[in-house]
Protein backbone atom coordinates (compact mmCIF):
# COMPACT_ATOMS: atom_id res chain seq x y z
CA UNK A 1 0.00 0.00 0.00
CA UNK A 2 1.31 3.64 -0.88
CA UNK A 3 0.55 6.82 0.46
CA UNK A 4 -1.45 8.58 -2.16
CA UNK A 5 -1.94 11.98 -0.42
CA UNK A 6 -1.59 14.13 2.96
CA UNK A 7 -5.01 14.36 4.68
CA UNK A 8 -5.29 17.86 6.07
CA UNK A 9 -8.87 18.76 6.08
CA UNK A 10 -10.27 20.10 8.87
CA UNK A 11 -13.31 17.19 9.28
CA UNK A 12 -11.46 13.64 9.19
CA UNK A 13 -12.93 10.80 7.02
CA UNK A 14 -11.22 7.41 8.13
CA UNK A 15 -12.85 6.24 4.80
CA UNK A 16 -13.88 8.06 1.33
CA UNK A 17 -14.65 7.06 -2.18
CA UNK A 18 -12.61 8.61 -4.68
CA UNK A 19 -14.92 7.47 -7.67
CA UNK A 20 -12.71 4.68 -8.13
CA UNK A 21 -11.63 3.25 -4.91
CA UNK A 22 -11.65 3.68 -0.75
CA UNK A 23 -9.68 5.97 0.42
CA UNK A 24 -8.64 5.80 3.76
CA UNK A 25 -6.78 7.24 7.05
CA UNK A 26 -3.74 5.16 7.70
CA UNK A 27 -4.17 4.74 11.17
CA UNK A 28 -0.90 3.02 12.13
CA UNK A 29 0.76 5.96 11.38
CA UNK A 30 -1.10 7.86 13.27
CA UNK A 31 -0.99 10.43 15.49
CA UNK A 32 2.87 10.90 13.94
CA UNK A 33 1.28 11.34 10.13
CA UNK A 34 -1.78 11.86 8.79
CA UNK A 35 -1.53 9.77 5.35
CA UNK A 36 -4.05 8.52 3.28
CA UNK A 37 -4.05 5.10 1.04
CA UNK A 38 -6.09 4.17 -1.92
CA UNK A 39 -6.88 1.00 -2.08
CA UNK A 40 -7.44 0.19 -5.54
CA UNK A 41 -7.23 -4.06 -5.09
CA UNK A 42 -8.63 -6.37 -3.34
CA UNK A 43 -5.52 -7.55 -1.66
CA UNK A 44 -5.04 -4.04 -0.62
CA UNK A 45 -8.61 -3.66 1.00
CA UNK A 46 -8.00 -7.14 2.65
CA UNK A 47 -4.28 -5.90 4.29
CA UNK A 48 -5.66 -2.70 5.35
CA UNK A 49 -8.24 -4.11 7.39
CA UNK A 50 -6.34 -7.17 8.51
CA UNK A 51 -3.71 -4.79 9.69
CA UNK A 52 -6.02 -1.88 10.90
CA UNK A 53 -4.90 0.56 8.56
CA UNK A 54 -8.69 1.14 9.04
CA UNK A 55 -10.40 -0.03 11.99
CA UNK A 56 -13.50 0.00 14.07
CA UNK A 57 -16.01 -1.78 13.54
CA UNK A 58 -18.42 0.65 11.12
CA UNK A 59 -14.94 1.84 8.87
CA UNK A 60 -14.19 -1.85 8.21
CA UNK A 61 -17.83 -2.02 6.81
CA UNK A 62 -18.16 0.75 4.87
CA UNK A 63 -14.08 -0.33 3.70
CA UNK A 64 -15.52 -3.45 3.29
CA UNK A 65 -18.55 -2.39 1.05
CA UNK A 66 -16.93 -0.04 -1.28
CA UNK A 67 -13.68 -2.85 -1.31
CA UNK A 68 -15.93 -5.32 -2.44
CA UNK A 69 -16.55 -3.06 -5.99
CA UNK A 70 -13.02 -3.30 -6.48
CA UNK A 71 -12.70 -6.43 -5.73
CA UNK A 72 -15.38 -7.25 -8.63
CA UNK A 73 -13.92 -4.68 -11.22
CA UNK A 74 -10.41 -6.94 -10.75
CA UNK A 75 -12.64 -10.17 -11.06
CA UNK A 76 -14.89 -8.78 -14.27
CA UNK A 77 -13.31 -9.95 -16.92
CA UNK A 78 -15.20 -9.90 -19.59
CA UNK A 79 -18.87 -10.97 -17.13
CA UNK A 80 -19.27 -11.84 -13.54
CA UNK A 81 -20.13 -14.97 -12.39
CA UNK A 82 -22.44 -15.64 -8.96
CA UNK A 83 -19.28 -18.20 -8.28
CA UNK A 84 -16.88 -15.18 -8.41
CA UNK A 85 -18.97 -12.63 -7.06
CA UNK A 86 -19.71 -14.86 -3.61
CA UNK A 87 -15.63 -15.94 -3.64
CA UNK A 88 -15.00 -12.36 -3.59
CA UNK A 89 -17.28 -11.77 -1.01
CA UNK A 90 -15.96 -14.10 1.27
CA UNK A 91 -12.97 -13.25 1.66
CA UNK A 92 -13.16 -9.16 1.69
CA UNK A 93 -16.38 -10.12 4.18
CA UNK A 94 -13.85 -12.37 6.62
CA UNK A 95 -10.76 -10.09 6.51
CA UNK A 96 -11.75 -9.88 10.21
CA UNK A 97 -13.67 -12.11 12.45
CA UNK A 98 -15.45 -9.97 15.03
CA UNK A 99 -17.36 -6.98 14.09
CA UNK A 100 -20.78 -8.00 12.65
CA UNK A 101 -20.59 -4.80 10.34
CA UNK A 102 -17.85 -5.96 7.97
CA UNK A 103 -19.77 -8.92 6.81
CA UNK A 104 -23.07 -6.88 7.30
CA UNK A 105 -21.88 -4.41 4.68
CA UNK A 106 -20.06 -7.14 2.25
CA UNK A 107 -22.93 -9.13 1.83
CA UNK A 108 -25.18 -6.25 1.42
CA UNK A 109 -23.51 -5.19 -1.92
CA UNK A 110 -23.06 -8.40 -3.07
CA UNK A 111 -27.29 -9.05 -2.77
CA UNK A 112 -27.57 -5.64 -4.69
CA UNK A 113 -24.96 -6.93 -7.24
CA UNK A 114 -26.49 -10.55 -7.03
CA UNK A 115 -30.25 -8.66 -8.12
CA UNK A 116 -28.42 -6.70 -11.03
CA UNK A 117 -26.62 -10.15 -12.67
CA UNK A 118 -30.23 -12.39 -11.71
CA UNK A 119 -31.52 -9.38 -14.14
CA UNK A 120 -28.92 -8.82 -16.42
CA UNK A 121 -27.97 -5.15 -15.84
CA UNK A 122 -25.21 -3.87 -15.26
CA UNK A 123 -23.74 -4.22 -11.67
CA UNK A 124 -21.71 -1.35 -10.73
CA UNK A 125 -24.26 1.28 -10.28
CA UNK A 126 -26.39 -0.68 -7.92
CA UNK A 127 -23.26 -1.94 -6.02
CA UNK A 128 -21.93 1.60 -5.54
CA UNK A 129 -25.24 2.86 -4.42
CA UNK A 130 -25.44 0.12 -1.76
CA UNK A 131 -21.86 0.76 -0.41
CA UNK A 132 -22.90 4.81 -0.49
CA UNK A 133 -25.91 4.10 1.75
CA UNK A 134 -24.13 2.33 4.01
CA UNK A 135 -21.95 5.03 4.73
CA UNK A 136 -24.51 7.74 4.85
CA UNK A 137 -26.72 5.52 7.44
CA UNK A 138 -23.46 4.98 9.06
CA UNK A 139 -23.18 8.90 9.25
CA UNK A 140 -26.87 9.69 10.64
CA UNK A 141 -26.71 6.26 12.55
CA UNK A 142 -23.76 8.13 14.73
CA UNK A 143 -25.68 11.41 15.22
CA UNK A 144 -28.51 9.55 16.44
CA UNK A 145 -26.31 7.38 19.12
CA UNK A 146 -24.79 11.32 19.96
CA UNK A 147 -27.82 12.46 20.68
CA UNK A 148 -29.66 9.83 22.48
CA UNK A 149 -26.51 9.52 24.41
CA UNK A 150 -26.57 12.84 25.14
CA UNK A 151 -29.84 13.14 26.79
CA UNK A 152 -29.32 9.98 28.99
CA UNK A 153 -26.26 11.07 30.31
CA UNK A 154 -27.03 14.23 31.19
CA UNK A 155 -25.82 15.37 34.31
CA UNK A 156 -22.89 13.15 34.03
CA UNK A 157 -19.70 15.10 33.21
CA UNK A 158 -16.61 12.65 33.28
CA UNK A 159 -16.88 9.54 31.20
CA UNK A 160 -14.30 7.16 30.55
CA UNK A 161 -14.08 5.42 26.98
CA UNK A 162 -11.57 3.06 26.30
CA UNK A 163 -10.50 2.11 22.24
CA UNK A 164 -11.33 4.67 20.02
CA UNK A 165 -14.75 4.72 18.49
CA UNK A 166 -14.69 8.23 17.00
CA UNK A 167 -14.52 9.95 13.37
CA UNK A 168 -11.32 7.53 12.55
CA UNK A 169 -13.91 4.22 13.72
CA UNK A 170 -17.31 4.79 11.59
CA UNK A 171 -18.71 7.00 8.51
CA UNK A 172 -19.55 9.77 11.10
CA UNK A 173 -18.56 11.28 14.75
CA UNK A 174 -18.68 7.79 16.07
CA UNK A 175 -20.52 5.45 18.68
CA UNK A 176 -19.65 6.15 22.31
CA UNK A 177 -17.51 9.06 21.04
CA UNK A 178 -20.32 10.79 19.38
CA UNK A 179 -21.59 11.09 22.61
CA UNK A 180 -18.56 12.68 23.95
CA UNK A 181 -18.90 14.95 21.45
CA UNK A 182 -22.77 16.02 21.41
CA UNK A 183 -22.32 16.26 25.13
CA UNK A 184 -19.37 18.65 24.95
CA UNK A 185 -20.87 20.42 21.88
CA UNK A 186 -23.96 21.02 24.75
CA UNK A 187 -21.63 21.89 26.77
CA UNK A 188 -22.32 19.32 29.27
CA UNK A 189 -18.75 17.89 29.64
CA UNK A 190 -15.93 18.43 31.59
CA UNK A 191 -13.29 15.63 30.35
CA UNK A 192 -12.99 12.60 28.81
CA UNK A 193 -10.69 9.47 30.58
CA UNK A 194 -9.42 7.48 27.97
CA UNK A 195 -7.36 4.36 27.97
CA UNK A 196 -4.72 3.21 26.08
CA UNK A 197 -6.03 0.79 24.76
CA UNK A 198 -3.10 -2.04 24.82
CA UNK A 199 -1.44 -3.38 22.94
CA UNK A 200 -2.30 -1.21 19.76
CA UNK A 201 -2.88 1.81 21.59
CA UNK A 202 -5.57 2.80 19.86
CA UNK A 203 -6.96 4.88 22.91
CA UNK A 204 -3.25 6.82 23.02
CA UNK A 205 -2.80 7.11 19.62
CA UNK A 206 -5.53 7.61 18.08
CA UNK A 207 -8.84 8.67 20.30
CA UNK A 208 -6.34 11.34 22.56
CA UNK A 209 -5.27 12.79 18.64
CA UNK A 210 -9.22 12.54 17.69
CA UNK A 211 -10.10 14.85 20.69
CA UNK A 212 -7.27 16.73 21.14
CA UNK A 213 -8.12 17.82 17.44
CA UNK A 214 -11.54 18.60 18.24
CA UNK A 215 -10.72 20.26 21.02
CA UNK A 216 -12.76 18.27 23.53
CA UNK A 217 -11.11 17.98 26.95
CA UNK A 218 -9.60 14.51 27.80
CA UNK A 219 -7.02 12.60 29.75
CA UNK A 220 -5.13 9.43 28.88
CA UNK A 221 -4.72 6.91 31.48
CA UNK A 222 -2.70 3.77 31.08
CA UNK A 223 -5.40 0.98 31.14
CA UNK A 224 -4.46 -0.25 34.61
CA UNK A 225 -5.66 3.03 36.12
CA UNK A 226 -8.99 2.71 35.48
CA UNK A 227 -10.18 1.13 38.66
CA UNK A 228 -8.04 3.20 40.66
CA UNK A 229 -9.92 6.44 38.43
CA UNK A 230 -13.26 4.78 39.13
CA UNK A 231 -12.27 4.24 42.63
CA UNK A 232 -11.21 8.27 42.74
CA UNK A 233 -14.49 9.84 42.21
CA UNK A 234 -13.18 10.27 38.47
CA UNK A 235 -15.68 8.29 36.38
CA UNK A 236 -19.32 9.24 36.28
CA UNK A 237 -20.21 6.96 33.01
CA UNK A 238 -18.11 4.12 31.14
CA UNK A 239 -19.27 4.57 27.56
CA UNK A 240 -17.57 2.51 25.18
CA UNK A 241 -18.50 0.87 21.53
CA UNK A 242 -19.40 -2.27 20.49
CA UNK A 243 -18.07 -4.76 17.67
CA UNK A 244 -20.87 -7.27 17.68
CA UNK A 245 -23.81 -7.95 20.14
CA UNK A 246 -25.27 -11.36 20.49
CA UNK A 247 -29.13 -11.94 20.55
CA UNK A 248 -28.91 -11.90 24.39
CA UNK A 249 -26.61 -8.67 24.61
CA UNK A 250 -23.57 -10.13 25.45
CA UNK A 251 -20.98 -7.93 23.31
CA UNK A 252 -17.90 -8.56 22.21
CA UNK A 253 -15.59 -5.03 21.79
CA UNK A 254 -11.71 -4.31 22.22
CA UNK A 255 -10.10 -6.46 25.14
CA UNK A 256 -10.12 -4.56 28.34
CA UNK A 257 -13.87 -3.34 27.81
CA UNK A 258 -15.33 -6.75 30.23
CA UNK A 259 -12.49 -5.39 32.71
CA UNK A 260 -13.82 -1.70 32.66
CA UNK A 261 -17.55 -3.48 32.99
CA UNK A 262 -16.55 -5.29 36.20
CA UNK A 263 -14.65 -2.62 37.84
CA UNK A 264 -17.68 -0.46 36.94
CA UNK A 265 -20.06 -2.40 38.64
CA UNK A 266 -17.98 -2.69 41.45
CA UNK A 267 -18.07 1.03 41.73
CA UNK A 268 -21.17 1.93 41.43
CA UNK A 269 -20.58 3.28 38.12
CA UNK A 270 -22.96 2.85 34.72
CA UNK A 271 -21.65 0.85 32.23
CA UNK A 272 -23.13 1.94 28.47
CA UNK A 273 -22.39 0.47 25.29
CA UNK A 274 -22.90 2.72 22.30
CA UNK A 275 -23.10 1.15 18.90
CA UNK A 276 -25.77 1.49 15.50
CA UNK A 277 -27.94 -1.40 14.87
CA UNK A 278 -25.92 -3.15 12.05
CA UNK A 279 -23.46 -3.79 14.88
CA UNK A 280 -26.35 -6.10 16.51
CA UNK A 281 -26.09 -9.54 15.11
CA UNK A 282 -29.70 -11.72 16.02
CA UNK A 283 -28.11 -15.28 14.70
CA UNK A 284 -25.33 -15.07 17.40
CA UNK A 285 -27.51 -16.37 20.08
CA UNK A 286 -24.85 -15.50 23.00
CA UNK A 287 -21.37 -14.28 23.25
CA UNK A 288 -20.05 -17.26 23.71
CA UNK A 289 -20.60 -17.91 20.02
CA UNK A 290 -18.76 -14.56 19.39
CA UNK A 291 -15.66 -15.74 16.83
CA UNK A 292 -12.93 -13.81 19.15
CA UNK A 293 -10.07 -12.47 16.93
CA UNK A 294 -6.45 -13.68 17.73
CA UNK A 295 -3.74 -11.50 16.41
CA UNK A 296 -0.16 -12.35 16.00
CA UNK A 297 1.89 -12.38 19.74
CA UNK A 298 4.23 -10.22 18.27
CA UNK A 299 1.67 -7.37 19.16
CA UNK A 300 1.33 -8.02 23.02
CA UNK A 301 5.47 -8.31 23.20
CA UNK A 302 5.83 -5.27 21.39
CA UNK A 303 5.56 -1.82 20.45
CA UNK A 304 6.14 -0.15 17.32
CA UNK A 305 8.32 -2.63 15.60
CA UNK A 306 10.87 -2.80 19.28
CA UNK A 307 10.48 -5.54 21.27
CA UNK A 308 10.07 -4.82 25.07
CA UNK A 309 9.25 -8.71 26.24
CA UNK A 310 11.72 -11.30 25.36
CA UNK A 311 11.19 -12.47 21.82
CA UNK A 312 10.81 -16.01 22.96
CA UNK A 313 8.05 -15.32 25.71
CA UNK A 314 4.79 -16.85 24.94
CA UNK A 315 1.95 -14.43 24.61
CA UNK A 316 -1.69 -14.28 24.28
CA UNK A 317 -3.04 -11.60 21.90
CA UNK A 318 -7.01 -11.77 21.72
CA UNK A 319 -8.38 -8.58 20.16
CA UNK A 320 -11.63 -8.39 21.71
CA UNK A 321 -13.35 -10.09 24.51
CA UNK A 322 -17.10 -10.37 25.66
CA UNK A 323 -18.58 -8.23 28.04
CA UNK A 324 -22.22 -10.08 29.89
CA UNK A 325 -25.24 -8.42 29.14
CA UNK A 326 -25.61 -8.32 33.05
CA UNK A 327 -23.39 -5.34 33.40
CA UNK A 328 -24.41 -3.53 30.91
CA UNK A 329 -26.53 -0.53 32.02
CA UNK A 330 -28.27 -0.16 29.02
CA UNK A 331 -27.49 0.29 24.66
CA UNK A 332 -27.55 3.67 22.91
CA UNK A 333 -28.14 2.88 19.39
CA UNK A 334 -29.47 4.56 16.46
CA UNK A 335 -33.19 4.03 17.25
CA UNK A 336 -32.98 4.38 21.13
CA UNK A 337 -32.05 3.50 24.12
CA UNK A 338 -32.64 -0.32 25.15
CA UNK A 339 -32.90 -1.46 28.32
CA UNK A 340 -32.75 -4.82 29.96
CA UNK A 341 -34.29 -7.32 29.55
CA UNK A 342 -32.35 -7.31 26.40
CA UNK A 343 -33.43 -10.63 24.43
CA UNK A 344 -36.94 -8.90 23.74
CA UNK A 345 -35.59 -5.42 23.63
CA UNK A 346 -32.83 -6.34 20.81
CA UNK A 347 -35.33 -8.55 18.63
CA UNK A 348 -38.22 -5.50 19.11
CA UNK A 349 -35.34 -2.71 17.67
CA UNK A 350 -34.13 -5.15 14.67
CA UNK A 351 -37.96 -5.83 13.51
CA UNK A 352 -38.45 -1.96 13.33
CA UNK A 353 -39.74 -1.43 9.66
CA UNK A 354 -36.84 0.26 7.76
O1 LIG B 1 -9.46 -3.67 16.70
P1 LIG B 1 -10.25 -2.43 16.46
O2 LIG B 1 -9.46 -1.18 16.65
O3 LIG B 1 -10.96 -2.47 15.13
O4 LIG B 1 -11.37 -2.44 17.58
C1 LIG B 1 -12.34 -1.43 17.59
C2 LIG B 1 -13.25 -1.50 18.76
O5 LIG B 1 -13.20 -2.40 19.56
C3 LIG B 1 -14.31 -0.44 18.84
O6 LIG B 1 -14.67 -0.21 20.18
C4 LIG B 1 -15.56 -0.90 18.09
O7 LIG B 1 -15.23 -1.31 16.78
C5 LIG B 1 -16.59 0.16 18.02
S1 LIG B 1 -16.06 1.49 16.98
C6 LIG B 1 -17.32 2.55 16.76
Amino acid sequence: MTPTAQATAGQIAAVRWDGEAPVIIDQRVLPAELLELRLDSSDKVVGAIRSLAVRGAPAIGITGGYGLIVGLEEADRGGLTLATLDAVTERIGHARPTATNLWGAVSRVRDAVASALAENRDWRAPALAAAQDIEREDREACASIGDHGRRLLAGRRRILTHCNTGRLATGGDGTALAVAYALHAAGDLDEVIATESRPLLQGGRLTAWELGRAGVPHRLIVDSAAGAAMASGLVEAVVVGCDRVAANGDTANKIGTYTLAVLARHHGVPFYVCGPLTTFDPHTARGSDIEIEERDPSEVRGFGGRDVAPASSNAWNPAFDVTPAELIEAFITDVGVLRPPYGPAIATALARPG
